[in-house]
């Protein structure tokens, strides 16, 4: 298995927000269809060739054992421990070629996504997570390649589905040729239960393996497959999915379009909101967390 990258294998992407960009061209909000559908027709868009590069190295890399090795790694959460609003600080030390004056930092989409959810009057365990939700992209800053914390998520050890963005690309992942991972099972058998089954490694699953033990069980689902368009948006994962899943879909769908679609015209005031974060926070974590 390759483990060396280069820079330019491991960023792509001009920025993380770029994958997020993209995702709002395929799924963009209904009144916004045919803007859409407008600057997907303007061919001549640099912008499309890092997408489709970043997810050709993701399809490529992220196998089954890939997966296997990123889990042995990183939930040792032996790297950092901190309280919760200095991770938010230090996920804004992520710099990257975006140009700053129009990207909003890190912490300003976390504060958007929790606002419109409060502002929706959602329990405050919603609120915490659409705070948190994408925290687990320092894993970026402990030098993971792009593809590897952002992305749609999908099942490995099993048939990739032609429904997740670019299935062309999956020609080049190794799993595609291996009879233990290329049928439409692989690994896992009927309506096993998500639970049972792996994702492609990334900010998503980091995060919920983080905070497992601390929020109710919808705030987990909405961490744990907010990525998970191949499911949420496509339906495609239905065979592996048990009643308790589609059940607990049900937020994970809700949660969407908070962290698609919620950018305020006047970015969130980090400062004045931080007293009432930092109390949500003690409420339902312990005062550091390990990373
Ligand atoms: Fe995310
Ligand atoms: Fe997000």
């Amino acid at each position: 298995m390759k483990t060396e990258f280069t820079e330019k294998e491991k960023a792509p992407l001009a920025s993380l927000d770029v994958w997020e960009d993209d995702l709002l061209e395929r799924y963009p909000e209904p009144e916004n269809i045919a803007k859409a559908k407008d600057e997907f027709r303007n061919y001549d868009n640099p912008q499309r060739d890092t997408v489709r590069e970043f997810y050709r190295l993701n399809h490529t890399y992220q196998t089954y054992e890939f997966v296997q090795e990123k889990r042995a790694d990183f939930l040792k959460f032996d790297r950092k421990e901190m309280p919760i609003w200095d991770a938010f600080d230090f996920l804004n030390t992520l710099v990257d070629d975006s140009d700053p004056d129009i990207e909003l930092d890190q912490l300003q989409h976390l504060l958007q996504t929790s606002e419109a959810i409060r502002a929706d009057g959602h329990p405050d365990w919603f609120v915490l997570t659409g705070l948190l939700h994408d925290m687990g992209k320092v894993l970026c800053l402990f030098g993971e390649p792009q593809w590897a914390v952002v992305g749609d998520t999908f099942p490995v050890g099993c048939q990739h589905s032609d429904r997740i963005v670019y299935p062309e690309f999956f020609e080049a992942n190794p799993d595609a040729h291996d009879e233990r991972y290329n049928t439409k099972y692989g690994v896992y058998s009927p309506n096993c239960g998500l639970r049972n089954v792996h994702m492609s490694w990334g900010h998503d699953e980091y995060l919920y393996q983080m905070m497992k033990d601390y929020m109710p069980e919808p705030a987990l689902y909405m961490m744990r497959y907010h990525s998970f368009y191949a499911q949420h948006r496509e339906h495609a994962y239905e065979h592996l999915m048990d009643d308790h899943d589609r059940e607990m879909f049900k937020w994970v769908n809700l949660f969407n379009p908070y962290d698609l679609y919620s950018k305020a015209p006047v970015p969130p005031n980090a400062k004045e909101l931080k007293p009432y974060y930092e109390d949500l926070i003690a409420k339902y974590l312990p005062s550091t967390i390990k990373f």
